[in-house]
């Protein structure tokens, strides 16, 4: 994009609750009114986007057995994580730029996930500040998503403004020191039509019409467990370490303090090539065996998903692209007509598959589908 048209970017603006039979459909449909180099930043992946279209198919690797004498009429979706209380093992993924599908930006995405009663994650690449994201929020659950920074004063200065501003964890994203090879945003000359208020002052510029790889090469390339170790004594909070593959990841992860692993491929965005989010899963809950809870995404479209990743060791699991496009069509409403869509359908597959919990799902065997 030039930066004329970046200039006149034109983000949706409508606020409505909106139908959803499923969110491929919403991707489809927001595609339509979306501008091209922000749909294409949201949808799009690294180089042949194998891994992100394996995010999504290795879940039919395994299949739910249904357990018809179960006596299950009312499913209880509620569980806990780090001290919150949830309703549903769901909450909002960190995403940059929400002003690329709709006007309200972050706002809207946090008023929709606050309404609806979940956690909302904050991107450091924010195009709101905390106090506009605030206004969404309304003093509901956040926490902050960390990209470190080379400079480690700044890094303590953002972590006390999430800390000011009632994050109650941090998550530190370590699969991101660098741009995965994003051809559709090479293609569209993709560049950022706001600024980065949070990350701004490590930024040279604001984050204003810059391109991914500008922006990732201003922040930290090298990550080890002593920057988990560093974060998590200098903030007091819980660490999250995001963008676990491995199960000798976590286990690193876990010994330099981190208080929870979020298995994460970055919705095929970084490495492609790399396996289905869902196919390392099970490996890795076995090796953290329960001493810290896992967060999981990548590829969650529809409640056998959420099924699926908590059968195979997640505590809870965070919605990405869908909630975008919910933004899009519908601003903090169609966020929540999203959440919404994936309680009503966790809840039948509970039902169908005759568990009556959170916990009765954790203690489901899948079996390998032979394909
Ligand atoms: C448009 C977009 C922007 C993202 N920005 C961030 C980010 O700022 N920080 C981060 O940790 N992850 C980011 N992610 C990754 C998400 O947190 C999550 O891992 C991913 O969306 C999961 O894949 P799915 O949306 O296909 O389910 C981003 C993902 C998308 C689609």
């Amino acid at each position: 994009m030039s930066n004329q048209e970046m200039k006149q970017y034109d983000a949706p603006k409508e606020v409505k609750e909106i139908d959803v039979i499923n969110t491929y459909e919403l991707e489809e449909k927001a595609s339509k009114i979306i501008p091209k180099g922000g749909f294409g930043y949201i949808s799009g992946a690294s180089g042949d986007e194998y891994t992100k279209q394996r995010n999504i198919s290795s879940f039919n690797d395994k299949g739910i057995l249904p357990r018809v004498l179960a006596d299950v009429e009312y499913p209880d979706l509620s569980t806990s994580i780090l001290n919150h209380k949830l309703k549903v093992p769901f909450i909002m993924a960190p995403i940059a730029a929400h002003g690329l599908a709709h006007e309200t930006k972050e706002a809207g995405t946090a008023r929709g996930v606050a309404e609806f009663g979940t956690i909302m994650s904050i991107s450091a690449y924010s195009g709101a500040t905390f106090e506009e994201i605030e206004k969404g929020l309304n003093g509901s659950p956040r926490w902050f998503q960390l990209y470190m920074s080379k400079d480690d004063e700044l890094n303590k200065a953002i972590v006390d403004e999430a800390k000011k501003d009632g994050a109650t964890a941090i998550i530190l994203t370590a699969d991101a020191t660098l741009s995965g090879n994003r051809e559709t945003d090479i293609r569209n000359q993709f560049v950022y039509p706001f600024g980065m208020p949070i990350v701004s002052r490590y930024l040279t510029g604001s984050g204003e019409r810059m391109s991914l790889n500008n922006i990732y090469a201003q922040s930290k390339q090298k990550i080890s467990p002593k920057d988990v170790e560093f974060l998590s004594s200098y903030s007091e909070l819980p660490i999250i370490v995001k963008g676990i593959q491995t199960p000798e990841d976590a286990l690193l992860a876990i010994g330099a303090g981190a208080a929870g692993i979020w298995v994460s491929n970055h919705g095929g965005r970084q490495l492609d090539g790399a396996p289905g989010s869902f196919e390392v899963l099970e490996d890795i809950a076995i090796a953290v065996a329960g001493r810290v809870p896992i967060v999981f995404d990548s590829g969650i479209r529809r409640g056998e998903h959420v099924f699926k990743a908590i059968a195979c060791g997640a505590d809870i699991v965070a919605l990405g692209r869908p909630m975008l496009y919910g933004l899009a069509l519908g601003g903090w409403k169609g966020v929540k007509s999203v959440l919404e869509y994936f309680e009503t359908d966790l809840t039948r597959v509970m039902q169908l598959a005759g568990t009556q919990t959170i916990e009765d799902i954790k203690h489901t065997k899948l079996f390998k589908n032979s394909r």
